[in-house]
């Protein structure tokens, strides 16, 4: 590794640019103990850009990325942004443009629980008491999201839209190999998702996992279809470790994967494309409805952080340190409002105390 890591810092919308602020309080805490020199580049994107230059993902912005090594990602997205055609919208126009324009195909999203919010979680108690620790692994560039012809055509009653769910093997190869090799650093199973009973892509994506999985002897790979692994993910989440899934069908469990936690606040996620140059964001939304109030939860922003940490400057051990701080500030009853579990010991902190509480937290 060069001496010089150069962070793209794209801050984006709605909560993004304060909860992006609390993680830099934390990279400028352990940045003395990374051996490279970090360096951060700020670029405007989403609606933002819009505001500033009328176009979501300005070239400025796209070319800062391509310099730098990692990309660490606010949220983009907002009513004010919405009256856009799809292709202009903050979500369409930038964040799935750079998934594509970097080939950021492999999506990890890492869904774990914290005791001290179990009260927060939909689930039983008898259900949690086993515990989950999931890593969705969601294909990101292919599939509906992508898939050509996409539209709309005709006019009046006779009007229709259409957009095509399509997967190369190629495209399941390259996800399927990350997914085994993440498999053999975890539990060694994979629960592969599907809705093989009816669409072709899906025999195809089966066929393909079968056959790679003949290279990777010692894990076990299973398949489930999509509506059934939505009932036994709330059943028993403790069944799960490496969940697989192409793109639609990613997008929707990882939220579920989420949810079962007891709050989106807390997930980060990275993208990675073939050389595992990653963009890390955090697994929830931009929540305009609360940006700008400092009450929004930093953790996902910050743990998307350590996972650039952990994945990307292969310093497990700061990032573990990181992730303890923010469990040592949570167990001592620190919340921010989406967090409220109304214990008697919590006490409730806005945006930026999250952020120096969880800094002052890594020893
Ligand atoms: C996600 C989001 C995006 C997606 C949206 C904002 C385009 O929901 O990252 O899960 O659908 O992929
Ligand atoms: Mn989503």
């Amino acid at each position: 590794m060069s001496n010089i890591f150069k962070i793209a810092i794209l801050a984006g919308d709605g909560i993004g640019p304060e909860v992006i602020k609390q993680a830099m309080k934390i990279l400028e805490k352990v940045k003395q103990y990374l051996n490279v020199k970090i360096i951060l580049d700020e670029y405007v994107v989403g609606g933002a850009a819009i505001d500033l230059y009328g176009n979501t993902l300005p070239k400025k912005t796209l070319y800062g990325c391509e310099q730098s090594n990692a990309i660490l990602f606010g949220s983009v997205g907002g009513p004010k942004w919405d009256y856009l055609p799809l292709n202009k919208r903050p979500e369409k126009g930038a964040l799935l443009k750079i998934r594509k324009y970097f080939n950021l195909f492999a999506n990890l999203r890492p869904s774990f629980f914290y005791n001290e919010l179990s009260i927060l979680s939909p689930l039983k108690e008898k259900i949690l008491k086993k515990g989950f620790n999931i890593m969705c692994i969601r294909e990101l560039t292919g599939g509906i999201y992508f898939g050509q012809p996409s539209g709309r055509k005709k006019k009046g009653i006779n009007e229709y839209a259409f957009d095509t769910e399509i997967y190369s093997k190629f495209e399941i190869e390259r996800i399927g190999h990350i997914a085994f090799k993440i498999a053999l650093k975890r539990k060694k199973k994979i629960c592969s998702i599907d809705k093989a009973n009816v669409l072709n892509t899906s025999i195809l994506w089966r066929e393909v996992l079968i056959n790679i999985s003949k290279e990777y002897k010692s894990v076990k790979l299973e398949f489930m279809y999509i509506d059934n692994a939505v009932m036994q993910l709330m059943k028993n989440p403790s069944q799960f470790d490496v969940i697989l899934c192409p793109n639609l069908f990613g997008d929707i469990i990882s939220d579920q994967c989420a949810m079962i936690t007891g709050s989106v606040g807390n997930l980060p996620s990275v993208s990675f494309n073939q050389d595992y140059f990653g963009l890390y964001e955090p697994s929830g939304g931009s929540a305009p409805d609360i940006a700008g109030k400092n009450i929004a939860n930093p953790i996902a922003q910050i743990l998307s952080l350590s996972m650039l940490i952990e994945y990307s400057l292969k310093e497990y051990n700061i990032s573990k340190k990181i992730n303890d701080a923010i469990k040592k500030v949570l167990n001592r009853g620190y919340r921010t409002l989406d967090l409220s579990t109304n214990e008697i010991n919590e006490k409730i902190v806005n945006t930026e105390d999250m952020g120096t509480l969880i800094m002052e937290s890594i020893i």
